[in-house]
C-alpha cells in the first residue's frame, strides 16, 4: 500500500530521508568529499543533496509540461533533475532545449545515460551542480520537485527570470508567491514514483508566471 501523507508529513519524509543518520559512537568518520587528486574510489557528491531522490510519476510530468504551455523556442531547466525524465520528456514533446541539474553524481550519470537512450543529446544537457549557485536567466521554464523551503530559498534566483517565464512545482508551494494555477493529478497506485501523495491521494502541480503576484494571506 502506498503512503498517504499530508503536506507536512510529506515534507518531513523528504527531509528525514535526506538527513544522514548520526554516526554510531566509535564508528569511522564520514568520508570526505572526493577531490580531483583523490585516488579512484566510490563517486561522492561534493555536498549532500538537500532532498532525497523521488521521481515524478510520468502522468504528473505530462501535466507539468501541459501547464508549462511549451513552445519550441522555450528553454527548460529542471532543478534537481533526478533521472532526467522531465527534461527528456520536454525535449521529446516540443523539441525544446533543456538542461537538468543535479548535485548527486549518481543521478547525473543515470540522467546522462537516459538522455543518450532517448536520443535527445542534441537538445538536452545534464550538469552536476548545486541549484543554489546557478544563474537561471537562460531558462524560461523551470521545473521543481524539491521542498517548500527550498523553493522559497530559490526565489531570489527565480525572480530574475524573464517576464513570462513559467515555474512548475510538483507537490510543493512557494510561500509568498501566489500560483496562477494549481492542478491535482491522480496516479494509479503501484507505478514508478507513486509516493508521497496528499491526503486525498493526489499529486499537486503549482504554476507561477514571472513576475509572480505576492501572496499576502496564508492559503
Ligand atoms: C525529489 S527528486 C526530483 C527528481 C526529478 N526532478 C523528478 O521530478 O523526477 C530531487 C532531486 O534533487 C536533487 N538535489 C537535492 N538537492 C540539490 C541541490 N542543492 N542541487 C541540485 N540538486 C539537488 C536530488 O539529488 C534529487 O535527484
Amino acid at each position: 500500500m502506498r503512503p498517504l501523507l499530508t503536506c507536512s508529513l510529506l515534507t518531513a519524509a523528504f527531509v528525514t530521508a535526506a538527513t544522514p543518520p548520526a554516526p554510531a559512537p566509535g564508528s569511522a568518520p564520514e568520508a570526505a568529499p572526493a577531490s580531483p587528486s583523490a585516488p579512484a574510489g566510490p563517486i561522492l557528491p561534493e555536498r549532500k543533496p538537500d532532498v532525497i531522490y523521488v521521481p515524478t510519476p510520468q502522468k504528473v510530468v505530462d501535466e507539468m509540461l501541459r501547464m508549462a504551455e511549451l513552445t519550441p523556442e522555450d528553454v527548460v531547466y529542471d532543478l534537481g533533475c533526478g533521472d532526467g525524465r522531465i527534461v527528456i520528456a520536454a525535449a521529446k514533446l516540443r523539441g525544446v532545449k533543456a538542461v537538468g541539474y543535479d548535485i548527486d553524481p549518481e543521478r547525473v550519470k543515470e540522467a546522462r545515460a537516459n538522455v543518450r537512450a532517448a536520443g535527445v543529446e542534441h537538445l538536452v544537457r545534464i550538469e552536476q551542480a548545486d541549484v543554489f549557485t546557478l544563474d537561471l536567466t537562460g531558462a524560461n521554464v523551470i521545473t521543481l520537485y524539491l521542498l517548500p523551503q527550498l523553493n522559497v530559498r530559490l526565489m531570489p534566483q527565480l525572480a530574475r527570470l524573464r517576464p513570462g517565464a513559467r515555474i512548475l512545482s510538483h507537490n510543493f508551494d512557494m510561500r509568498g508567491a501566489k500560483p496562477v494555477e494549481v492542478r491535482h493529478v491522480t496516479v494509479e497506485p503501484g507505478g514508478d514514483g507513486d509516493f508521497f501523495v496528499d491526503e486525498d491521494g493526489n499529486h499537486t502541480v503549482y504554476k507561477w508566471v514571472v513576475p509572480w503576484e505576492p501572496e499576502v494571506a496564508p492559503r
